[in-house]
């Protein structure tokens, strides 16, 4: 805001100089092209979650719920490493897996299964970079039900998140109100992507909690996403067209 003639006038693009506004086109591009790198990250991170290729709800619901039928283990013995196992050997392991794959078993019942083929390359010195089945510590990685990202990176990821896109929403925010759009769509679009980023950062635990919610993760990615879009390009044009009102000419 300045005065002129006693009148308070908010500030606008054709305010700012040239420098101003190179600074303003700069950024505005690099944030625009970080925000693509940001959903193409997600997409090739996420996309194989439920062993389906494309980004899908339940690809959103596997990270923060997990899934939670079974474990890494039983879906390898009942899929790509079922030629390796024989039936009765699979049962004996799906039940010391459903009764909890305890320590206590391991030695005498279940490293002899492992040996008959597993360790052939589960083990660190086949050199095929597989989990090693060889100790209990090794198998458990991949015997424990899968319940999605872990608190402490729930917790990580969201203040990252939070502090950083807060951050970046109000740098592009202060550069978007120079703009000349209906006062009510200005507002609107100042206050959505940051709604959108609570909400989308409160769905992650309710997601972890419910897998129901994991749309709710989704919805709320894409306002974020449209809101700063549309701030992107609504700036980027008007820095560069924005003419002042005929009042103003010759000042
Ligand atoms: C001929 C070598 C070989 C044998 C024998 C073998 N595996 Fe595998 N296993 C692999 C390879 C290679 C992968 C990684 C590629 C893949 O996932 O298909 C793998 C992946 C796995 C995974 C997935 C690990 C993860 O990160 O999710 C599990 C679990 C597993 N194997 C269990 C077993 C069990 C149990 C046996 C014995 C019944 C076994 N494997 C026998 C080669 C083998």
């Amino acid at each position: 805001m300045h005065l002129e003639g006693g009148n308070v006038v908010p500030e606008r693009f054709y305010d700012r100089t040239i420098s101003e506004k190179l600074l303003y086109t700069c950024f505005l591009l690099l944030v625009g092209l970080g925000y693509l790198m940001a959903t193409a990250y997600l997409y090739v991170t996420h996309e194989m979650n439920d062993g389906k290729p494309g980004l899908s709800i339940s690809d959103v619901a596997d990270s923060y719920y997990g899934n939670r039928s079974g474990t890494r283990l039983e879906a390898a013995i009942r899929g790509p490493m079922a030629g390796y196992i024989e039936e009765g050997d699979r049962n004996l392991l799906v039940a010391w897996l459903k009764d909890g794959a305890g320590e206590d078993h391991f030695e005498k019942e279940i490293k002899p299964i492992l040996q008959k083929t597993c360790l052939n390359c589960h083990v660190a010195s086949s050199g095929m970079n597989l989990p090693d089945f060889s100790t209990y510590e090794g198998i458990h990685k991949v015997a424990e039900v899968d319940t999605g990202m872990s608190m402490a990176s729930l917790l990580k990821v969201s203040h990252i998140h939070l502090f950083g896109i807060s951050l970046l929403l109000f740098m592009l925010g202060s550069i978007f109100i120079q703009s000349e759009v209906n006062i009510w769509f200005k507002r609107f679009l100042v206050v959505s992507p940051m709604l959108a980023v609570f909400v989308d950062v409160a769905s992650w635990f309710l997601t972890k909690w419910d897998s129901h919610y994991a749309i709710v993760v989704i919805v709320a990615g894409g306002i974020l996403g449209m809101s700063m879009a549309l701030q992107i390009l609504i700036s980027l044009f008007q820095i560069w067209t924005l003419k002042p009102p005929a009042s103003r000419h010759g000042i």
